[in-house]
């Protein structure tokens, strides 16, 4: 089954092409200099864009695929979450494709694409404990069967890309934070700056970002103007490690948590599943677990439209396709919206 994916939930207008053997082609237009200006994205810039991109990123799709429009057996798109005119715009074009060729449409949620990425390259070894680390979500879920998932934990305020791209901001250091935070890291003491680890009680599963984000902000403004390449240095390293110690912990009290449901596999999704110091301590953490992880390959990370079309096929496999007046969303749990009818 040939089945093109489009993904349009924030600033990436991308459109991927996938059968059974695996993904043909995954294109992505990347937003990230309209929305630089304004330090975050934009979201009727983003919408926009996603219009004048949609095309011509799904002609490239195809011609890189070798596929003719006419072949495609299905197309899936993001439903939700996510900025919700941006949402529609990839979302509409899916049903108005496979509405004019008479193909089954189906739409999938943003982060089951997350967490099937992980299934591309190898199938997962289910089930797993899988952590979802991205601009917009920071949750721990148990994945039992493709299709099945029950949330652990979760952010209770800010997600862990978004305080990364926060504090660049606050740091000057641009837009997208994640990838200069760590760039910067390297070179940096993390610990001049002692920085918190929020809900960090026995047991408690759940995230919280919003006071290590204020941390950073408070930490920064007694420095002295401007601030030092040292100073950007160190505070980004004591940020990184912060975050990544907090994800780390509560990934394992996750896998504790769920022992008695023979865990086989250990996973990472989202855009920061990219940063190097998560990866390592991934490696680490399935070493001492016992559980099979792979690093997810970083073209599968960020957002993209290879890990919707992934999922999209097997959401028809399992289930069938979506009637074509299936709504857009801006947010939804997973479990809830993959259980739907
Ligand atoms: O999954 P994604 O592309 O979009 C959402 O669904 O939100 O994730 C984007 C997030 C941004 O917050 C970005 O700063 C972060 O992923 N990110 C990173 C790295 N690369 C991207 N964070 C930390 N280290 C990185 N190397
Ligand atoms: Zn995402």
């Amino acid at each position: 089954m040939r089945v093109l994916g489009i993904e349009s939930s924030c600033d990436e207008t991308s459109v991927a092409c996938a059968d059974a053997e695996g993904i043909r082609s995954n294109l992505v237009s990347s937003q990230v200099d309209l929305h630089a200006p304004f330090g975050g994205v934009v979201p009727e810039i983003a919408s926009r864009a996603h219009l004048t991109n949609a095309i011509p990123v799904l002609d490239a799709a195809l011609a890189e695929a070798g596929w003719e429009l006419k072949e495609i057996d299905a197309v899936a798109a993001t439903a939700g979450p996510g900025l919700i005119g941006a949402v529609l715009a990839g979302l509409c074009c899916a049903k108005a494709l496979a509405w004019s060729l008479d193909r089954p449409f189906v739409g999938v949620h943003h982060i089951e694409g997350h967490i099937l990425a992980n299934d591309i390259e190898e199938p997962m070894h289910l089930p797993a404990v899988v952590l979802v680390v991205s601009g917009g979500h920071t949750e721990t879920l148990l994945v039992e069967e493709v299709g099945t998932y029950y949330r652990l934990g979760c952010t209770r305020d800010d997600a862990a890309g978004e305080t990364f791209d926060k504090s660049a901001q606050l740091l000057g250091l641009g837009y997208p934070g994640g990838p200069q935070i760590q760039r910067v890291a390297k070179g940096g003491d993390p610990l001049r700056f002692p920085l918190p680890r929020a809900l960090m009680a026995a047991g408690d599963l759940d995230f919280s970002f919003s006071g290590l984000k204020t941390a950073v902000r408070l930490t920064a403004e007694k420095l002295p103007r401007p601030l030092l390449e040292a100073d950007v240095a160190d505070l980004a390293a004591a940020l990184e490690e912060a975050v990544v110690e907090v994800l780390l912990r509560k990934t394992e009290r996750a896998i504790e948590a769920m022992r008695e449901r023979r865990l086989r596999g250990l996973y990472l999704a989202g855009g920061v599943a990219a940063n190097a110091s998560l990866r390592r301590g991934f490696l680490d953490l399935a070493a001492r677990t016992g559980l099979h992880f792979r690093p997810p390959s970083l073209a599968y990370c960020t957002d993209n439209a290879a890990m919707i079309a992934w999922a999209g096929r097997h959401r028809l496999l399992l289930r069938g396709g979506d009637p074509l007046d299936l709504r857009a969303f801006a947010r939804a749990p997973l479990e809830s919206w993959t259980a739907r009818p």
